[in-house]
């Protein structure tokens, strides 16, 4: 018989929104008239901004035509959309990266898992806790990690906790680490880190021969104007980081697939012979052989989302998720909550009530609200007794779920 990848045996059940979905349709086929609200995975709801939508028809008209028809693309993306993600979201903010630095996807959650592809599988590896589970997953998946113990923690990883004790700010490891995830704002604690934080990770970084995988994938909700969007605002940030960027979150993209990833010239690792070589080609060569690129009609959207009109447009969509979010953090703060994010993110994380179990008030919520939310354990050990709202829903959803959330309390 054919030998299985064994690391697999070794996740924890299943990925979490999986699980989740499992038990709202439990919930659903036992409770046929509920009316479930979902607060749980961060999709979006409100329809593509119309600039973006006008741009991709534009596009299926010139694939319509033999004259403008156009076949497989550059695996990188196209200059088009290269050139308006560095000058717009790099350039524009003095951050030095350059067009070809850019590699276009269909997703961030397909790009960190596959960025480890180009690393050792015995560098050591440090993420948050909690922390987008993706991240965790794709180590054990490659073979990176031991096994889990009790509280879903695996060996070999190296856990950062960040709770409300250290108000959600990654401490220096004590040890060395080769790489690093951090996630700006966050998800799942809706938190940010300031210029000071990040400088000292880039020091940390500098000093150590790590390499940082920055996942930005929520920049566009920072309404702060002292948080950095981009970890390449910190100086020599282009020597020691990989950073990921998606336009599912702020251009509504989710089912869409469109995403970069910046990978700086200037990044180097070694070889096992102890030679130092640079990480571009490397991920120029992985993305090359695994990827054909994200279809042109698609492209054209995204780069629409750089026009002025799509910029506006865009604008008014993360607005309208903060208010969102905004609803959600005072609504519940008024029941006595503890309520932490969703002022630059799209997520609102929360202290459970009477330091219930995340699951258990997952399904509290579930059967006395009919609110769907996600367990902070779903997001490692030390995310037990948090809870996260996700702010992507109609104005009607959520200010309907402002008000279950409370009932249910009682
Ligand atoms: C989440 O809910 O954490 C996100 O939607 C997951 C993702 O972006 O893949």
């Amino acid at each position: 018989m054919v030998h299985i990848n064994d690391n697999y045996l070794k996740l924890k059940a299943g990925y979490l929104f999986p699980e989740i979905g499992r038990r709202v349709k439990a919930f659903c086929d036992a409770n046929p008239d509920a009316k479930v609200i979902r607060l749980g995975i961060g999709d979006v709801t409100e329809p593509l901004p119309p600039a973006i939508v006008e741009a991709m028809h534009a596009a299926v008209d010139e694939m319509a035509n033999r004259d403008t028809f156009r076949g497989y693309g550059p695996e990188q993306g196209y200059d088009f959309l290269r050139n308006a993600i560095a000058e717009n979201d790099f350039q524009a903010r003095g951050c030095n990266v350059s067009a070809d630095e850019i590699f276009v996807s269909d997703g961030s959650k397909c790009d960190t898992g596959n960025i480890l592809d180009i690393f050792g599988a015995d560098n050591t590896v440090a993420v948050t806790d909690p922390v987008y589970p993706v991240y965790v997953d794709t180590n054990v998946m490659s073979g990176r990690t031991g096994a889990a113990d009790a509280s879903g923690r695996y060996a070999g990883l190296v856990y950062i906790p960040v709770t409300a004790e250290n108000n959600f700010t990654p401490a220096l490891p004590d040890q060395r680490v080769d790489l690093i995830y951090l996630c700006f704002p966050n998800n799942p604690t809706g938190t940010v880190a300031s210029k000071e934080t990040l400088r000292q990770w880039v020091d940390y970084a500098q000093a150590n021969d790590s390499i940082i995988l920055f996942d930005a994938a929520y920049e566009a909700f920072i309404t702060d104007p002292e948080i950095p969007h981009s970890i390449y605002e910190i100086e020599g940030a282009r020597d020691v980081a990989i950073e990921f960027r998606s336009f599912s979150k702020n251009a509504g993209f989710t089912g869409t697939r469109c995403a970069f990833t910046v990978v700086p010239k200037s990044l180097r690792g070694k070889t096992s012979n102890g030679d130092s070589v640079e990480i571009h080609p490397l991920w120029n060569r992985r993305h090359c052989t695994r990827f054909n690129g994200v279809s042109y009609p698609i492209q054209r959207g995204a780069a629409a989302a750089y026009s002025a009109a799509g910029r506006q447009q865009i604008g008014e969509l993360v607005s309208f998720y903060l208010e969102n979010a905004r609803l959600l953090r005072e609504g519940l703060t008024q029941v006595g909550i503890d309520v932490y994010g969703g002022v630059n993110a799209p997520y609102v994380w929360l202290k459970t009530p009477n330091d219930l179990s995340s699951w258990d008030f997952f399904d509290q919520l579930l059967q006395k609200g009919h609110l769907v939310g996600t367990p902070g354990s779903g997001f490692g050990a030390a995310g037990e007794g948090y809870f996260r709202l996700s702010a992507f829903n109609s104005r009607a959803n959520v200010e309907e779920a402002v008000q279950r959330f409370v009932k249910s309390l009682s």
